[in-house]
């Protein structure tokens, strides 16, 4: 009797001890291991905690130390359990119509349709007739962080653009802000005009530069757009049939403008585009007119320009354009297109190797944000036809574009095909 009593008697709290063992143990595993699929590391993880939290309590009713030790290691391997979990949830086994985004954070299937609001909202607009917001709603279908809301030009508010302020140029204005007020307060005006400002729904096409523009006889189509925006000195004069006749904006940076002054359009805004600092001081001498002096020591507020100098090719010395004709392009658009839509490398937000996108992809990304319908006309190489034009106004060839430093065209074409594929911009010559 007495024996049996004292077997009991160890015998219980073994029972009790084992039962609290394995209980745990089932517990703990039933909380992070949910089901132990290929999680071999954290289940032995969890056992090694488990055996560690019986014995402080085994060891002690409540003492402080092991109690918060408990649930330091318990939050590591719980760290490591959610990872395991979320492997599990983003991988293929689980919920596979779960959508999908690539790094940029664009939808891998870009085969969306309209959403139903849309379909609804357009569902009686007549054939052919211009969808308002029509283009910024198709992004935000295949990339959720689009936030429409910015501004084409720079105001004399442009303090407040807050995504620019801390960034130098090209991806914002730090540096430069009281040469941009000095500016602003010159050219008074920062919309496309009342006509255009007015318009419930705009469509707008950027004409690029490319050779495959040739012998398309595209150019009353593209005339029929409400803003047609053209890039740096490509003309219009000797081209009409196949580039329209049209410019309501044009937009440049310093090497890229006009230098013939007979060449610029009457009644296109001159869209001014920086790429550095030196940049806005060319622009000041635009909008004032001030003569190229060559008295540096007399005169040294003047910035020189003697042919090259601080830029990498000759620059125009003359803008035939009233300062109310001179827009400032929000440098937001450079910084989005670099680092949000196409994933170019950041370098702390500076300029760097292949981290420009080229102007033509900075004016689709302001007209996502500014136009309810965007085409395009003229965009992409075709690199498989190397004696093909380069420009449709010169007789460069194809194969004279070499590796850029600036630009990364691949990546960048990436970032087009995605817009093309989903249908947000459309692109009358078929080159993205
Ligand atoms: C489309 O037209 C129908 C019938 O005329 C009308 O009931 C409906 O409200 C209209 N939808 C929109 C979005 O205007
Ligand atoms: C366009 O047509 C003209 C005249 O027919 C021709 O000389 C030229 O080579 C063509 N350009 C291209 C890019 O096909
Ligand atoms: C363009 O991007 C690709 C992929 O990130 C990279 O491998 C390549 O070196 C880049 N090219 C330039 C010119 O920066």
């Amino acid at each position: 009797m007495k024996p049996a009593h004292k077997l009991l008697f160890v015998l219980c709290p073994m029972l009790v001890l084992g039962f609290i063992y394995y209980s745990s143990g089932k517990l703990h595993l039933h909380v992070w291991g949910q089901k132990p699929h290929k999680g071999v590391e954290p289940t032995v993880k969890v056992s090694k905690v488990t055996s560690v939290s019986v014995k402080t309590t085994v060891k002690t009713t409540v003492t402080k130390e092991p109690v918060v030790e408990g649930p330091v290691s318990v939050g590591r391997i719980v760290g490591s359990g959610t990872a395991s979990l979320q492997r599990v949830h983003s991988g293929q086994h689980e919920n596979p119509s779960r959508p999908e985004f690539d790094k940029q954070g664009f939808l891998l299937n870009l085969d969306t349709k309209l959403p139903p609001e849309l379909v609804y909202k357009y569902g009686n607009l007549s054939e052919g007739s211009c969808k308002p917001g029509y283009a910024a709603a198709k992004m935000s279908a295949i990339y959720p962080k689009f936030n429409k809301p910015a501004s084409m030009f720079l105001d004399r508010n442009f303090k407040r653009l807050a995504k620019v302020t801390n960034y130098l140029p090209p991806f914002g204005f730090k540096t430069q802000e009281r040469i941009i007020d000095v500016i602003l307060s010159t050219t008074k005006k920062y919309g496309l005009g009342p006509d255009l400002d007015s318009l419930s729904c705009k469509r707008c096409i950027i004409v690029g530069n490319g050779g495959i523009l040739s012998n398309k006889s595209l150019g009353s189509r593209i005339d029929e757009y409400d803003v047609v925006i053209r890039l740096n000195e490509a003309p219009v004069s000797g081209y009409t049939r196949d580039v329209g006749t049209k410019t309501t904006l044009r937009i440049t940076y310093p090497e890229g403008a006009i230098q013939k002054t007979e060449r610029y359009e009457k009644d296109s805004l001159f869209v001014f585009s920086a790429f550095k600092p030196l940049d806005f001081k060319w622009l000041r001498q635009m909008v004032f007119k001030e003569k190229l002096l060559t008295f540096p020591v007399l005169f040294p507020t003047v910035q020189i320009y003697q042919g090259t100098e601080g830029f990498w090719k000759s620059v125009a010395h003359f803008v035939p354009r009233q300062p109310s004709e001179i827009r400032i392009l929000n440098p937001y658009f450079i910084q989005e297109a670099a680092f949000q839509f196409i994933g170019l490398p950041q370098n702390n937000g500076l300029m760097g190797k292949g981290n420009i996108p080229t102007l033509g992809t900075v004016a689709i990304t302001m007209a996502l944000h500014n136009c309810d319908e965007v085409a395009v006309a003229g965009f992409g190489y075709d690199m498989n036809t190397p004696h093909a034009p380069l420009h449709y106004y010169e007789t460069v060839k194809m194969s004279a574009i070499k590796e850029s430093w600036t630009h990364n065209i691949s990546k960048e074409k990436e970032f087009l095909r995605k817009l093309v594929k989903a249908n947000i911009i459309t692109d009358l010559t078929n080159g993205i």
